[in-house]
């Protein structure tokens, strides 16, 4: 596919749903291409994976300034990039309201539940403690509401009698790997199909 869209991912750690999206981007033809991972914590592995795949990466550290300021840090590294989506993997940092402003409807990210239900952390101990039949994850569009923007895709995995939080979140996570290259992708294409 020509013309393929710019996307900027933003990570904090561990970096395996970079990887999944990397991964599909190989395939050729992927409707996006990842052209800069940033990070907010400078010893991140998702960075090493980036550097792995040949993607280019910046990254500091939060830590001593304000939300906004170091939001606007981000936001000049995208845009010189000439980023037109960002993709949240395991981005820890809440974004202030004026980066999620300038993005808006511009910003996907991977939450690890069916939402809307267990929005924000430990996700899978909640569903385990609920009886929940069902875990899963979602995509879903970023807004001023954490976990709580328009959902456009979400799989199910069935919860098995012996699960800990544990289990059900390597599950879960395989899911993600899928789902979220798919729905990033299908988001990006529709996004070409309006220019
Ligand atoms: C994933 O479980 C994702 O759903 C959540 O943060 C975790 C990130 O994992 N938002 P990784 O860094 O992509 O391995």
């Amino acid at each position: 596919m020509a013309d393929k869209v710019r996307v900027g991912v933003l990570l904090s750690g561990r970096g395996s749903n970079l990887e999944a999206l990397a991964l599909h981007q190989l395939r050729g033809d992927a409707a996006y291409e990842i052209v800069l991972v940033a990070s907010n914590v400078p010893e991140a592995r998702g960075l090493v994976l980036a550097r792995r795949f040949a993607i280019p990466i910046w990254s500091r550290s939060h830590k001593g300034m304000e939300r906004a300021e170091f939001d606007r840090l981000v936001d000049a590294e995208l845009r010189g990039r000439d980023v037109e989506v960002v993709a949240l993997a395991g981005y820890m940092r809440i974004l202030s309201s004026e980066f999620i402003e300038k993005w808006s409807g511009r910003i996907l990210n991977i939450h690890p539940a069916l939402l809307p239900l267990y929005k924000g952390l430990d996700t899978h101990r909640r569903a385990l403690l609920a009886g929940d039949e069902f875990g899963g994850c979602s995509v879903h569009v970023v807004t001023e509401e954490l976990d709580g923007g328009p959902v456009i895709a979400r799989k199910q995995v069935r919860i098995l009698p012996r699960d800990t939080p544990e289990t059900l979140a390597a599950r879960v996570l395989k899911e993600e790997h899928v789902l979220y290259p798919a729905a990033l992708d299908l988001f990006c294409r529709e996004l070409r199909a309006k220019d």
